[in-house]
């Protein structure tokens, strides 16, 4: 990409903006909690009692939905703020993007190419959006002929989308984007257990899925996958698959390695162990953590070189599902002239279910979900759980990195666990969490509330302008739309956090060129320099420059996402209106592993669009 073209017209834009600027009033940050008084309160045994959860496994469980008493869908929807622990609620923005996209957003990926890859699973009848004339699917296990979409390209800055054709089952499925941004999506259900898939980025609306003949060694449903410093893809676990394997194999290796951890985590009946929280450490090895426990493993020997204490609380991991980030990398001079520094590493775990409450949820009872998230410095001697609490508890939370390093926490429930039926009392604000506020008391605060449920089989996603892409929700067995307390959600939302509201629009920076890639491919510590703008005559107050790489989001939790606080070594004032600031590239394919990242300015809190680049 030329970046240098687009900066003339940017002076242009700047200048223009000159003279159209009007003076904004500051609004408050925050406003006053409202008030709940005189609601039904949701959480009546009565409106509980005879709904089921029942699992998503009907081999090994029952399904069994001997719903008693119907809810109409024109119920209030029930709130959570009776919960919160702080009575600061305000900030962030909602909109509606899409009434319906006619999918419910199961699974998400973002590409470089600012289009948002959805799908859901195949089996469950028709969806609401038809494939183009002439394209069906057959002897599907739900219907024989299925001629609707359970996939969709949504893209970002039209607000548009097109119908996919994904042939094979990819519920509950796992994904990495490869060094070359595409997508490698693995596993799923009864025939797409075995699958691997791609999906190419494309420009000319032509791309759609493609199903390789190659298969999986190992049926993975409910694994986890992510990106290997060398550009293969590693997928852990799955339901009763207690191993690990690769894509592409190397011709001298095993066709996958057993891994015994994943089996001594699995709690009797409950699980709560899928969907492993993978994380690739700046030395080479993953970090696994399930259920309570949490490892250090080098998958080349296939030997676990690293154990953690149990993290205290509930369990973290489907269904008794939490979240988890790997807190912001902060490089340094270090590891770009080969010297072996590493950045220091936290993990942090939050919300989840304690033991016991997924078979609660069988017989009707939602108990109240976990309010406490974990950190742990894992390249630590000798590390430990540092323990809070969020402000309101959350089961099934989407944990997602902000370009600022902060993070966002949404979508999910008070109460119950992941399944079907199996939660109840949606959590409707998101909160952010600051890292690195020293005072604790300062470091959750809780946003504005959307007014839809995002429950069981909802996802969002970080967008490259800074907003977060919400959608999905379906904890039924089909899509279903009434006669249930939590219809399935067809819906597409954004969420703005405070930082775009408009009167920091002074304050955010438009980057304008990026010298240093080739052809916008920029190598393992190379030197970058940024050139951005802020508002005519703002002067530069504190920035940064982060890159933060799209994550693949099912199930709660994002597979691959890393956000690096990149070296900068110097910076001035170019002129009224640009800056330009000096930055090291990651050193090493261990701390950014080969592919696209969304690189960031974020001046005084306030990040601007990305520009994508690509490492390699
Ligand atoms: C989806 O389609 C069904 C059947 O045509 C219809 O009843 C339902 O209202 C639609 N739902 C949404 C959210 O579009
Ligand atoms: C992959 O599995 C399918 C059955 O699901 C089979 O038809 C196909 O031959 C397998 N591919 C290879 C390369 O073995
Ligand atoms: C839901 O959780 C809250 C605490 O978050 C608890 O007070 C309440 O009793 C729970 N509701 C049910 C129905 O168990
Ligand atoms: C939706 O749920 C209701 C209540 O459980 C049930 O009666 C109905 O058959 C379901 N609809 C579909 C399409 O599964």
């Amino acid at each position: 990409m030329a970046f240098k073209n687009v900066s003339f017209f940017f002076l242009l834009v700047v200048i223009l903006s000159l003279f159209t600027l009007s003076s904004q009033r500051p609004r408050p940050r925050f406003r006053p909690r409202p008030s709940h008084g005189g609601r039904r309160r949701p959480d009546h045994p009565s409106m509980a009692r005879g709904i089921s959860c029942s699992s998503a496994s009907p081999s090994r469980f029952q399904p069994h939905i001997s719903t008693s008493l119907f809810f109409s869908s024109s119920l209030p929807l029930p709130t959570t703020s009776q919960y919160y622990s702080t009575t600061i609620v305000g900030g962030g923005e909602w909109s509606l993007l899409q009434e319906t996209i006619g999918v419910s957003a199961m699974h998400m990926q973002l590409l470089y190419n600012n289009k948002v890859l959805i799908f859901d699973r195949t089996d469950f009848g028709p969806s609401n959006l038809t494939l183009p004339s002439g394209k069906c699917r057959y002897n599907d296990e739900a219907v024989s002929e299925d001629c609707t979409a359970h996939s969709l390209l949504y893209d970002v800055a039209s607000n548009t989308y097109r119908p996919l054709l994904v042939k094979t089952d990819v519920w509950c499925s796992s994904g990495a984007l490869n060094s070359e941004g595409t997508l490698i999506q693995t596993g799923g259900y009864h025939g797409g257990d075995h699958k691997i898939r791609l999906f190419r980025p494309c420009d000319d609306d032509e791309c759609d899925w493609i199903e390789l003949q190659q298969n999986l060694t190992v049926h993975r449903w409910y694994s986890s996958d992510h990106i290997l410093p060398d550009g293969r893809v590693i997928i852990v676990g799955g339901r009763s698959s207690f191993s690990y394997e690769f894509f592409p194999k190397n011709t001298f290796e095993n066709s996958f390695y057993y891994f015994p951890f994943l089996k001594e985590t699995t709690d009797w009946k409950e699980e709560n162990n899928l969907y492993p929280f993978l994380y690739l450490l700046p030395d080479g090895n993953l970090f696994v953590f399930a259920n309570q426990r949490s490892i250090v493993l080098d998958y080349k020997k296939n030997k676990i070189v690293k154990e953690f204490p149990v993290i205290p609380g509930e369990k973290r991991t489907y269904p008794a599902t939490g979240s988890s980030v790997m807190l912001p990398l902060k490089l340094t001079a270090g590891g770009w002239d080969g010297s072996p520094w590493q950045p220091a590493v936290e993990v942090m775990v939050c919300g989840g279910a304690r033991g016991g409450a997924y078979m609660k949820a069988i017989e009707g009872l939602y108990v109240a979900a976990s309010r406490s998230c974990g950190r742990i410095r894992v390249t630590d001697q000798d590390p430990k759980w540092e323990m809070e609490d969020m402000p309101m508890g959350r089961v099934m939370p989407d944990m997602l990195l902000l370009p600022t390093g902060d993070v966002i926490i949404l979508n999910g429930a008070a109460n119950g666990t992941a399944g079907w039926e199996c939660a109840i009392n949606p959590v409707l604000n998101p909160v952010i969490y600051k890292p690195d506020e020293p005072d604790p008391d300062k470091r959750f605060s809780v946003l504005n509330p959307t007014k839809t449920a995002r429950m069981y089989h909802s996802a969002a996603t970080l967008l490259p302008d800074g907003r977060i892409l919400v959608g999905g929700s379906n904890p039924h067995v089909r899509y279903n739309f009434t006669g249930v307390r939590y219809p399935t959600e067809l819906s597409l939302e954004a969420f703005s956090p405070p930082y775009l509201a408009s009167d920091h629009a002074h304050l955010r920076p438009s980057i304008l060129s990026v010298e240093g890639p080739t052809n916008n491919v920029v190598s393992y510590g190379q030197q970058l320099a940024v050139t951005f703008s802020l508002g005519p005559y703002q002067r530069a107050g504190e920035y940064m420059v982060t890159m933060a790489a799209p994550s693949f989001t099912t199930h709660s939790f994002a597979m691959n996402q890393r956000l690096l606080v990149l070296y900068a070594v110097g910076a001035h004032q170019l002129s009224a209106f640009a800056h330009k600031v000096t930055v090291y590239a990651p050193p090493t394919p261990n701390i950014a592993p080969p592919g696209y990242y969304m690189l960031f300015v974020v001046h005084q809190g306030v990040p601007g669009q990305c520009v994508w680049i690509k490492i390699k």
